[in-house]
């Protein structure tokens, strides 16, 4: 029974949206998250960025600024900043940007989701609305409309995942706690921020795609040392964009799949799909078990010997639809591969991955433009060394 756990949800929801539920206190201590905010050293990103896009491209298209850029190859699926600004504490959404630090504002995170209806991997409407004195935004999960009760429609998105009982839809996401106040009404809205320690309230859950926040100095030249080596592999992959909605399901469901430890560049792998029974199962699902034949996981297909860095791509009717290049060789955390073969999938790009040396726990890479860190906990919510 679908409907009702659809309907019980959504009434959950419109009432922890409504002022009369808020918390009455109206202050929070956010002093633990503020000593977490990265620094982004848009300059060293902007040259670092240059110089990837000129070894890489031919295209001067990709030769712009790398935060001006709205690095989007889907539509269907886009990039959304979240950031933050005090007195009061509140969060402010922006739609198909990777960076938005502007004027009292800092860059919390960086979310993707799909902004058009799937009816397996993203079914629910999510809207963003926006008040102003003070400028923030607030997140309502099962409304496509966020007009009203003081807030103006700004967006709409798809929670990715399943909600409930409802078996149809893929239950693979990433997801984050919306954590909101009142006087006035406004969100917090970070992973893995215990809001209910720092004095929010009516915690909700949004299901999206990915995420990542920006990355520290230290991070970004962790990823630096390495680019000449990433440059050599990744101008050797060209990928292409799903021809239809088929295809992109199944791409998506291949990535899930996707068995990372460490790729041996002397070992080239073809890991065909027919073999891997979650991607047969989930195929059936999502309307794609005809390409199931013709799709693989390759490891170590695009390879420089003289460095050993590497690639994994995925293959469908033998074009890439996403990959990475990695060094070969090294233990990498296999959850946070798969979130960058998302960004691949999405921006139409090679995505460059490195390894963190001094937190294993997480990878630095360049997604279309800007240098970002993905990770667990420790990533988001452990205190960020400024240097
Ligand atoms: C706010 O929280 C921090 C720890 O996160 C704590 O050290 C500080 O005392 C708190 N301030 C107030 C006013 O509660």
């Amino acid at each position: 029974m679908k409907i009702p756990t659809i309907l019980s949800v959504l009434l959950a929801t419109s009432l922890a949206i409504t002022a009369h539920t808020a918390p009455t206190t109206s202050s929070t201590n956010d002093t633990a998250l503020f000593a977490n905010l990265v620094e982004y050293d848009h300059k060293a990103a902007a040259a670092l960025v240059a110089h990837y896009n000129n070894a890489v491209y031919d295209s001067s298209s990709y030769r712009t600024n790398a935060i001006s850029t709205k690095a989007a190859a889907s539509k269907d699926i886009l990039p959304f900043c979240v950031a933050i600004a005090s007195n009061p504490t509140r969060t402010r959404v922006y739609k198909n940007k990777q960076s938005c630090d502007s004027k009292g504002w800092t860059t919390l995170f960086v979310f993707t989701a799909h902004t058009k209806k799937d009816s397996r991997h993203a079914s629910y409407p999510v809207c963003i609305g926006s008040a102003k004195n003070p400028d923030r935004s607030l997140i309502q999960t099962l409304k496509s409309n966020c007009d009203g009760n003081g807030w103006k429609h700004e967006s709409t998105l798809y929670y990715s995942g399943k909600i409930g009982a409802d078996n149809t839809v893929s239950k693979v996401h990433e997801s984050t706690m919306i954590w909101q106040t009142s006087k006035p009404d406004r969100m917090m809205f970070y992973p893995y921020y215990a809001g209910d320690k720092h004095g929010w309230g009516n915690g909700r859950n949004l299901g999206y795609r990915t995420r990542w926040r920006l990355a520290t100095s230290r991070e970004m030249n962790i990823l630096k040392a390495d680019l000449p080596s990433h440059e050599a592999v990744n101008k050797k992959i060209k990928i292409v964009s799903p021809p239809d909605v088929a295809t992109h399901r199944c791409v998506q469901n291949l990535i899930q799949v996707v068995p990372v430890t460490r790729v041996d560049p002397k070992k080239p792998i073809i890991l065909q799909g027919k073999t891997l029974q979650r991607y047969v199962d989930w195929a059936s699902r999502d309307d794609c078990s005809h390409l199931v034949s013709s799709s693989s996981i390759q490891f170590a297909r695009t390879t420089i010997a003289k460095t050993g860095f590497t690639s994994i791509e995925l293959v469908i009717k033998n074009k890439v639809y996403a990959a990475v290049s990695l060094r070969g060789d090294v233990a990498t955390p296999e959850y946070y591969i798969h979130l960058a073969l998302q960004e691949s999938l999405r921006t139409g790009q090679s995505i460059p991955v490195t390894v963190d040396n001094k937190q294993k726990d997480q990878i630095v890479a360049l997604v279309a433009g800007t240098v970002a860190t993905f990770g667990g906990e420790n990533t988001f919510n452990l205190a960020i060394p400024k240097k």
